[in-house]
């Protein structure tokens, strides 16, 4: 079944060599074939017609001998009766023409058409042919060979025969010839197709097998290794093949053995460019950390030296100014009571007690310095504030109150959230829960509440551009700072505005460093940037915002309570500082 199945591929594949090969010599045996089976019938045939034209030439001097006599004596009817004779009893298949004719090219007797042709007046042309002829004449005709010659006595000429051979004979013969080379060419056609088959199955076998494996070495299998016996050439060609695939597959070995290495330099290579990337990420990143902490740095230590300046002398006058008041009060109090000692004063005492307008001073002098005693307690309070957001005396982690820091900002940036003459006072509603002291950074927490908390005072400002006074009030611009503590001791600071909101595509880019939607000289884009550093990297914290188009923004910062680097010291060494 696999061997017909083989075959009948074999077949259908009519381009294919075997098949050529196959047809051709097919082709070259039926031609051999065909050539040598017509020259042999060739050959046969003229075999044939010549005994034929021998026997029907000894036939014939038989006939001119038997009627020489009858010629002689001009016996028409002798030799009439001789060819009725002749016609009648030698009627087989051999003879099938006699006639007898005058000197003159008439015919006097036929062997076959007894009255017709007899003493006929016309002279008849093969006649006359036969009479002016020295030899004997052939004719052949289709089923017969006709022989004549003149008939000489004595040197003249008496008339003359003529007899006709059927050739079916003959033809039998070359039938039966050309039949047994017809046999024979089929059977050498058969014989050749089958040598051609076995042959070209010889060649094509080889060259199938490699082909098959110059496939096999083409979709990459490279051991191919083929063994050619038999034909001289095909050993060879396999042998080249052999050679080539070992040839490719070094080659490929080396190529593959390259492009490892290639990959290896070029992995190297990416990696390489991977960490410079990052590192010129981190570069920039800690570049832009750097301004703005030196910035912060400069202004903590402006507001920290200014502090420290003013600390002193408010100090001494507040101290001091409690001895005033109660040394005023002193003095006052002896004054009444000289008074009451001497009510009628000399003129002199009488006119500036007028013009000082004592009852008035008396009067007013305790609530100024009562004011005073407010004021350097103020003034003490802002020096403390200022002290507290710089907190240059801090880096180092502590566990502060988050609640003074972020009031300790919103002091710092009172002056912009007053009243101005255009724009209404920003109301700062705050909504502070319980919170336990948090272990942080808090110079830059405080950086990062000021960064929301200015964003919020941004984008409350530019939503009233173009608006009245009445119209912003109306608006009721606000800025809302809630904290709690939730779940798992995490602490919550929401910080909420209601400006105008931030569309998606902005908040996508919200904490990418440069990122700003602001004129150009009022915003770095490092603010929330810098922030989301703080919180994620330095507290282990998560920053995040909601915003709605209209209606405004609330940033939340979410920071655990005893952080990675809380957890990492010893409660000895996490100080708490009060503010
Ligand atoms: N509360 C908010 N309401 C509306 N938009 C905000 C708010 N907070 C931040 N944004 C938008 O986010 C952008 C980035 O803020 P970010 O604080 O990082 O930079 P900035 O304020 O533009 O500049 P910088 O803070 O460095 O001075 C702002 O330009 C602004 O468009
Ligand atoms: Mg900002």
């Amino acid at each position: 079944m696999k061997h017909l199945k083989k075959h009948f591929k074999f077949r259908l594949r009519a381009n294919s060599l075997a098949a050529k090969y196959t047809l051709a010599m097919t082709a070259l045996v039926v031609s051999i074939v065909a050539g040598v089976s017509g020259l042999t019938i060739a050959r046969e045939r003229n075999t044939f017609r010549s005994e034929l034209e021998q026997q029907a030439e000894v036939m014939l001097n038989t006939v001119v001998a038997m009627t020489s006599d009858a010629f002689y004596q001009r016996d028409f009817d002798d030799l009439e009766r001789f060819m009725d004779n002749l016609g009648s009893t030698l009627e087989d298949d051999l003879f099938s023409f006699g006639r007898v004719y005058q000197s003159d090219g008439r015919v006097v007797s036929d062997a076959y058409q007894a009255d017709i042709e007899i003493y006929s007046l016309e002279a008849e042309p093969f006649g006359q042919q036969l009479i002016a002829s020295e030899n004997i004449v052939y004719l052949w005709e289709d089923n017969q060979l006709i022989v004549g010659r003149a008939v000489s006595i004595g040197g003249d000429v008496w008339g003359a025969i003529a007899i006709g051979l059927s050739t079916d004979a003959l033809k039998a013969k070359v039938t039966a010839v050309r039949n047994q080379g017809f046999v024979l060419a089929i059977f050498a056609v058969v014989i050749g197709i089958i040598l051609a088959r076995i042959l070209s199955r010889s060649i094509t076998e080889s060259l199938r097998e490699l082909t098959a494996a110059t496939k096999d070495l083409a979709e990459g299998n490279l051991d191919q290794k083929i063994t050619v016996a038999g034909e001289q050439e095909l050993a060879d060609l396999a042998n080249s093949f052999n050679l080539m695939s070992s040839n490719v597959r070094t080659l490929v070995q080396e190529l593959q053995e390259q492009a490892e290495a290639l990959k290896t330099s070029e992995a190297i290579a990416s990696e390489k460019a991977l960490k410079l990337q990052i590192a010129m990420e981190e570069l920039t990143t800690t570049q832009t950390q750097l301004m703005q902490s030196e910035k912060m740095v400069s202004l903590g230590q402006l507001v920290a030296g200014v502090a420290h300046e003013i600390n002193n002398p408010i100090n001494f006058i507040h101290g001091n100014i409690r001895h005033t008041i109660d040394y005023t009060n002193d003095l006052l109090e002896l004054l009444d009571v000289y008074q009451d000692h001497n009510p009628e004063p000399p003129d002199d005492i009488a006119d500036l007690t007028e013009e000082i307008e004592l009852d008035f001073l008396k009067e007013d002098l305790p609530k100024m310095l009562q004011s005073m005693w407010t004021g350097t307690e103020r003034i003490q309070e802002i020096v403390k504030s200022l002290r507290n957001f710089s907190r240059l005396d801090e880096a180092e982690f502590k566990a502060v109150d988050l609640h003074e820091g972020i009031d300790s900002t919103l002091m710092i940036l009172e002056n912009r959230l007053k009243s101005s003459g255009s724009f209404p006072r920003i109301e700062i509603r705050k909504n502070y829960g319980q919170l336990p002291n948090i272990e942080c950074f808090p110079g830059q927490l405080n950086q990062v509440f000021m960064n929301l908390i200015v964003n919020a005072i941004d984008a409350l400002e530019s939503k009233g551009e173009d608006k009245t006074y009445e119209e912003i009030e109306a608006l009721d611009p606000h800025i809302a700072i809630t904290t709690s503590l939730i779940e798992d001791n995490w602490l919550r600071v929401c910080i909420r505005d209601n400006a105008g909101g931030i569309p998606p595509e902005v908040q996508a880019k919200l904490f990418d460093p440069f990122f700003t939607t602001k004129p150009l000289g009022k915003g770095t884009g490092l603010g929330l940037s810098i922030s989301y550093k703080i919180i994620t990297e330095k507290h282990f914290g998560h920053i995040s915002c909601n915003s709605i188009i209209g209606e405004g923004t609330e940033f939340v910062v979410m920071i655990p309570q005893l952080s990675k680097h809380g957890v990492q010291q010893t409660s000895e060494t996490v100080s708490s500082t009060s503010l």
